[in-house]
């Protein structure tokens, strides 16, 4: 009997042709996103400083841990699941008898890392995965009749999985659609937002969520046009900018890219919500971790976190911002700019 394929037997997808030793597209990188079966190629990936398609590296995970206090029966919150890296250290902190609720709104990556805390062991008595923006914190706690919890951790913004991932929209590098939500099923995507935002709004998104110099030229330029793609959007930000070096233009890139981000997924908005409803959803003793990884955010953890000690919300706060090791930094650049803050209730 023949081996061809017929009709009735078609024949196995070919494996997509790229060109060079390695898959540069995010959705080539079939090993990448299989880490249990080709554990030697994302071993290798890590090693090279970089992050795995399809993954995320989790961000100073002891100084995390060590700033939560955490010990086996506790009861708390992960208030930015992601990937599962800090909820996954967690988990092994808190038990035997603990018991995790694991936010995230994030409709598509949210289910995978629900699956895999499940295959690491973890059943429903330790671990939820609630799809919920933290903003809704009170909300959830006082649904399952929880008083307060030990603590709260959160690893603010976005994941790797949703920046490296094209179709998402994140990220000027890759090109797709000019979406940026964290959640597609709810609100505008980016280009809708850029195209119904006014040029004084437009302005003020840049300077308040990016510190953008010339924020007054880009959105003249950019305000209330049409941009389909994250490339197409690139361009017309470079194209906003003639005269200047390519490292500013690139940072200025980064910048209204980061601040069209917040504005749609109403980051800050989120977040004072999240930091006002804090020192109730812990109990006395219970302590809360934040990593922050620029300035507006940081700015915000560290007033709210300031004037809880002044108003005796809490009775201790961290000195100062806690950072990545060198080591860390080397070898996960995604963790340089990461800042660090706790605060006890
Ligand atoms: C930096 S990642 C967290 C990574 C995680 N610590 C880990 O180790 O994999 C941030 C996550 O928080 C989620 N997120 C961002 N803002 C949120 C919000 N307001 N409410 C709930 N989840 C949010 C994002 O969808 C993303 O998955």
């Amino acid at each position: 009997m023949s081996d061809s394929p017929t009709s009735e037997t078609p024949r196995p997808p070919r494996r997509k042709r790229y060109s060079g030793k390695n898959p540069r597209r995010f959705e080539d990188k079939y090993k990448e996103h299989a880490p249990e079966k080709y554990p030697e190629t994302v071993a290798k990936v890590l090693a090279s400083g970089k992050t795995p398609a399809g993954s995320h590296v989790p961000i100073m995970v002891e100084e995390s841990l060590e700033s939560l206090k955490l010990s086996p029966g506790m009861t708390g919150v992960d208030a930015t699941l992601g990937h599962g890296g800090h909820a996954l250290r967690i988990l092994e902190s808190i038990q035997p008898g603990g018991k995790l609720l694991g936010f995230d709104v994030d409709p598509i990556e949210q289910p995978r890392t629900e699956a895999r805390i499940r295959a690491a062991g973890y059943g429903e008595s330790a671990f939820e995965a609630v799809r919920s923006n933290y903003a809704g914190l009170t909300k959830v706690l006082a649904a399952r009749q929880l008083d307060g919890v030990d603590f709260i951790y959160a690893d603010l913004g976005c994941s790797s999985m949703q920046f490296d991932d094209p179709t998402r929209g994140f990220s000027f590098k890759h090109h797709g659609p000019l979406d940026m939500r964290m959640n597609p099923q709810r609100g505008l995507s980016a280009s809708e937002w850029i195209e119904r935002t006014k040029p004084e709004k437009f302005a003020l998104a840049l300077e308040e969520n990016a510190d953008e110099p010339r924020a007054g030229r880009l959105s003249e330029a950019l305000a209330g046009h049409v941009f389909k793609s994250t490339v197409e959007f690139a361009h017309a930000i470079r194209s906003a900018l003639p005269g200047l070096d390519p490292d500013t233009i690139d940072l200025t890139v980064r910048r209204v890219f980061q601040a069209v981000r917040i504005a749609v997924n109403e980051e800050f908005t989120a977040l004072d919500t999240f930091l006002r409803s804090i020192p109730e959803a812990l109990k006395p003793g219970g302590r809360v971790a934040i990593l922050s990884f620029h300035s507006g955010e940081d700015r915000r953890v560290k007033k709210a976190f300031e004037a809880g000690l002044r108003e005796s919300l809490y009775t201790s706060i961290s000195e100062g911002v806690i950072t990545a090791s060198p080591d860390e930094r080397r070898d996960n650049p995604r963790s340089s700019p990461a800042k660090l803050r706790w605060a006890e209730r």
